[in-house]
């Protein structure tokens, strides 16, 4: 617009004509246009293909000139409030019907009987309590396959009206209405249903036998409801079964030989006490127990626990119960985060060949062992982070596949030798909040075998041939030896948060070409005595948090694009060392810094004016004295007239100082000489 008027006001009066006549000629041909162009549809939906858009409108009724041979109406969003056969039943070619998000309180009985080919029925978020409380039922829904009545406030018993006579239904959304009772008859009249959406009621009863006539049932979502326990699961053709966010507290599968289709179980976010009784034969894939209050695996309490929760827990008499391994053979996910378990037995995993993901943080594991008994050779993940592990063992020949190993937040000081040397597909290590030592390389005696050579105490990450991240922050690391990471090609190394750390100047020797990522992050470091510009493949450094005064010289060629010196104690960079960054640098944080900006025009050149993005530019600040002051000013506002102006307030001061010393000269000299009139002086002043 603003652009507009100010070329309109460059072409001066003639361009304002011509513009005029333009616009004219412009409104004229469009008006002509649209009478030769074929009437328009008189209703305001939008049409594409054989679907018809009619949403958003504020439409108070159905339109009624809809062309012939729609198979979607999408009506959502509007303020239909009353559904009757006159306007809808005429479009009987509807496959979909979308009303979600009206007024809808009255739907006119047996109006979809005669709509044959309504396959998916969309009634999410009306009032259709209002229409239950009449007790009357809309009828057929003949060929309906897939109907949501989701966000209705529909309650216990309601939902008969809808689903008395819908012989097709395979899809059924009720999820977000207030239903308290799942009764045995809701689905009679459904007998199709394959899949039931029941989550975000308040389900607190399920009766027996309610999904029992459902043959063909595959998944329910229960999940985010009110139900405490189930104590015979026998629904053995369910594939998916969600009953996370509820107040379940135990799950028992009936005692039987049958073969269980469950594929899914997610009991998330419960209060289960007890590792659940699942069925005998089962082909469970994916098992989520988090966040639940499981203190040991076993199936039943001990005597003791039992004990404890004999108010709150029905014990049950399910045979072998006590300490029964049941058959995992499927299980490739299972999450037990969030507990108290205290200990898991190996022989728990003898049955878990095809396990690929193991995740048992934030429980209060002591020790972990994994041996060839149960070898876990599928496991790719393994996450024992914020334990109180202190005791760590994996045997020869177990976990061939783990990729990750997560064990932050645990106790752990000392570990058998060569314990990350035997896990041959190992790429990250996360060790970070612990009490490691690192041991220093062997590598000048290369024919010993290092297993017997680490002096006790530490922990060796040398000739770990697959290791690429390796996490030892916080680990009150005090020194880093020489040739720590020898024969294993890391690419990331966080090291931050162990201050004092004392870096001896080979430490990184042997990742020259593997290491891209380092953090040193609050370490404490004074000076850095590594040579990081030997490190040719790094890009993204976090010196942040330290004492450095200066940056070691950077000559050589740098890959680093990210570089983080805030909060240490620089007063500028070297003039070499900005020049071999800028080739590369995207990025520098710099904030927190003693800055002398002036010192270095290169430098304040990089920060002011260079694409190298400068994040926390807002506290980069620059110091120096006026009037014998300390000033800080930000970086943004320093220029160089400025800098230039400090160079000859200086020299002022030199010249003002030098002057001074001449003059005092000066005047000694003088003094001196006139020496006899200048005690007269003081005579006849005293006088
Ligand atoms: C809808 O129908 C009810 C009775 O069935 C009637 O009371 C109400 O006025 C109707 N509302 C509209 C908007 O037509
Ligand atoms: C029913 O839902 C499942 C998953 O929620 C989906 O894969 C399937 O296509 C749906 N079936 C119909 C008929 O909408
Ligand atoms: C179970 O339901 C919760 C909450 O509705 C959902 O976040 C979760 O993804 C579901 N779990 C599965 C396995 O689908
Ligand atoms: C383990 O589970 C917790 C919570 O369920 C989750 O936050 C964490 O990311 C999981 N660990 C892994 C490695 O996926």
């Amino acid at each position: 617009m603003v652009q507009h008027l100010r070329r309109r006001r460059l072409f001066g009066w003639k361009g304002t004509m011509a513009a005029y006549l333009w616009l004219v000629l412009a409104i004229v041909s469009d008006v002509a246009a649209s009478l030769l162009r074929p009437p328009r549809q008189l209703s305001p939906c939008q049409m594409v293909q054989n679907d018809v858009y009619c949403n958003d409108l504020n439409l108070r009724t159905v339109p009624a000139k809809l062309p012939p041979g729609i198979q979607k109406l999408d009506l959502s969003r509007n303020l239909l409030q009353n559904i009757t056969q006159e306007v809808l039943a005429i479009y009987t070619t509807v496959h979909h019907l979308n009303l979600h998000s009206n007024k809808i309180q009255f739907i006119q009985p047996g109006l979809f009987k005669d709509m044959t080919n309504l396959q998916v029925l969309d009634l999410s978020s009306n009032y259709l309590d209002v229409f239950a409380v009449s007790k009357t039922s809309i009828g057929p829904l003949t060929a309906v396959e897939r109907l949501d009545l989701s966000g209705n406030g529909l309650y216990t018993g309601m939902t008969d009206f809808f689903l008395s006579e819908a012989p097709a239904l395979m899809n059924l959304s009720l999820n977000g209405n207030s239903i308290t009772k799942v009764g045995k008859e809701t689905f009679c009249g459904a007998l199709a249903l394959r899949n039931i959406d029941l989550h975000n009621n308040v389900i607190l009863e399920i009766e027996d036998g309610a999904f029992d006539s459902l043959l063909h049932l595959s998944e329910l979502d229960l999940s985010i409801n009110s139900i405490t326990c189930i104590t015979d699961f026998n629904l053995s053709k369910l594939k998916v079964l969600n009953l996370s966010k509820n107040s379940m507290e135990c799950f028992q599968t009936t005692d039987s030989d049958l073969e269980y289709e469950l594929l899914y179980l997610d009991l998330r976010e419960n209060n289960i006490h007890y590792f659940p009784v699942l069925p005998r034969r089962n082909k469970l894939m994916y098992l989520d127990l988090s966040r639940n209050h499981l203190m040991s695996v076993n199936t039943t309490g001990t005597a003791d626990e039992l004990e404890h929760f004999r108010d709150t827990f029905v014990p049950h008499t399910q045979s072998g119960g006590m300490s029964r391994h049941q058959d995992f053979s499927r299980l490739k996910y299972l999450n037990m985060s969030y507990n108290q378990i205290k200990s898991i037995p190996i022989s728990y995993f003898c049955s878990m060949v095809s396990l690929v993901h193991l995740n048992v943080s934030n429980n209060c594991i002591g020790a972990f062992s994994i041996d060839q008994e149960s070898p876990l050779n599928s496991l790719k993940t393994l996450d024992l982070s914020y334990n109180a592990l202190q005791n760590l063992s994996f045997g020869e020949n177990t976990l061939r596949s783990l990729q990750e190993l997560f064990l932050q937040g645990n106790f752990l000081t000392i570990m058998d030798s060569g314990t990350f040397q035997r896990l041959p597909s190992i790429r990250g290590l996360h060790l970070q909040q612990n009490y490691l030592k690192v041991c220093p390389s062997q590598r000048k005696s290369p024919q010993t075998d290092h297993n017997s050579q680490d002096p006790p105490g530490c922990v060796s990450f040398t000739s770990i041939p697959s290791l690429h991240l390796l996490y030892l922050s916080g680990n009150n690391l005090e020194v880093l030896p020489p040739y720590a990471f020898n024969g294993t090609p890391l690419r990331l190394l966080d090291l931050s948060l162990n201050p004092g750390l004392d870096i001896h100047q080979n430490a990184f020797s042997s990742l020259e070409t593997s290491l891209t990522n380092l953090s040193l992050r609050e370490n404490h470091i004074p000076e850095l005595n590594t040579d990081l510009s030997l490190l040719s493949s790094l890009k993204f450094v976090d010196l942040s948090t330290n004492k450095l005064t200066t940056l070691p010289l950077w000559n050589k060629a740098s890959s680093i694009e990210s570089l983080n010196l805030q909060n240490n104690n620089l007063v500028t960079l070297e003039y070499n060392t900005v020049l071999v960054l800028e080739r590369t640098l995207k990025t520098l944080y710099m904030g927190s810094n003693p800055l002398s900006c002036c010192s270095n025009p290169r430098f304040l050149n990089m920060l002011q004016h260079s694409d190298v993005v400068i994040p926390d530019f807002a506290i980069v600040t620059c110091q120096y004295t006026e009037n014998s002051e300390p000033v800080e000013v930000n970086v943004g506002s320093v220029t160089q007239e400025q800098c230039q102006k400090l160079d000859s307030k200086s020299v002022s001061i030199i010249v003002i100082v030098v002057t001074a010393l001449v003059l005092i000269a000066v005047l000694v000299v003088l003094s001196k000489v006139c020496h006899p009139k200048r005690r007269k002086l003081n005579i006849s002043f005293r006088a």
